[in-house]
């Protein structure tokens, strides 16, 4: 059995516990950059391209984000971290909640950005193995291309287009089997709403206000299981704000890395 490697990106130089960054599906980490400069200067940046994704290779991993998690956790431990915030955007999401949960002492600080602690009802998952099967039959992304008019926004179609074409190029750029892969790995995950109950650290959930896919009632659930969570609602955003309005999920993730640090 070969064991991929992820590739992980420094966006920026700083001190102590890195910031590592977990994107959404069928993206990489591209779509981080619009926050990351919005950013002021403090920890390292990392993002982390997830199996099959980006630059990642996907070797023979099964189709599981628990195997997504600790292969996160190993290529971090490999480059000589610790700890780290975790922040992760919708997919992203479900990986920093598998993190927490199978390397608690890893994980300082949560961001859960458009995403959910629960798992997939069964008409979801079986639209997630079709469309993991249309890729694989196809060899083509058309079963996903359209995906990018749902993760941006009503107020992203009005008065951001200038997104869209980036969107477009970054599912574009997917492997085949990436995608196949994540689909299958997204359908079999469980619901993870008991890790936010026993999880220590601070934690900040942040959604869009437009956001279709994981709207605000997964957000709030997700804030009432949690021990300590902030929600910061994102106006005039959908399913990728960190995108959409950097700034205020910057500013959110900033406040969640002081939470960290707190005396
Ligand atoms: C994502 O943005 O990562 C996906 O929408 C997640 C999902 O399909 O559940």
């Amino acid at each position: 059995m070969t064991s991929p490697t992820l590739a992980t990106f420094q966006l920026r130089d700083g001190a102590g516990v890195p910031l590592v960054l977990l994107h959404g599906f069928p993206l990489d980490h591209r779509m981080w950059a619009a926050m990351v400069d919005e950013l002021p200067p403090g920890p390292r940046i990392v993002a982390v391209d997830l199996p099959g994704h980006g630059h990642s290779d996907l070797g023979h991993l099964p189709p599981s984000l628990d195997a997504a998690a600790d292969l996160v956790h190993t290529t971090l431990r490999g480059q000589g971290e610790g700890h780290a915030v975790v922040v992760g955007l919708s997919m992203g999401g479900y990986v920093a909640l598998a993190l927490a949960e199978r390397h608690p002492e890893f994980v300082r600080g949560l961001g859960l950005v458009d995403t959910k602690s629960t798992a997939d009802d069964d008409e979801v998952r079986e639209v997630r193995q079709q469309v993991a099967a249309a890729v694989t039959s196809s060899q083509n992304l058309d079963a996903v291309i359209g995906m990018a008019a749902k993760l941006l926004g009503p107020t992203s179609e009005r008065e951001r287009r200038v997104h869209y074409p980036a969107v477009y190029e970054w599912i574009r750029s997917q492997s085949v089997a990436g995608v196949a892969w994540a689909q299958r790995a997204m359908a079999a995950r469980p619901d993870r709403t008991a890790v936010l109950r026993s999880f220590t650290g601070p934690v900040a959930v942040v959604v869009g206000d437009e956001d279709r896919i994981t709207p605000e009632e997964d957000a709030q659930h997700m804030v009432d299981a949690a021990v300590d969570a902030t929600l910061t609602v994102v106006p005039g955003a959908a399913h990728l704000s960190a995108l959409e309005e950097p700034a205020v999920v910057a500013k959110a993730l900033v406040d969640l890395y002081g939470r960290v640090h707190r005396p």
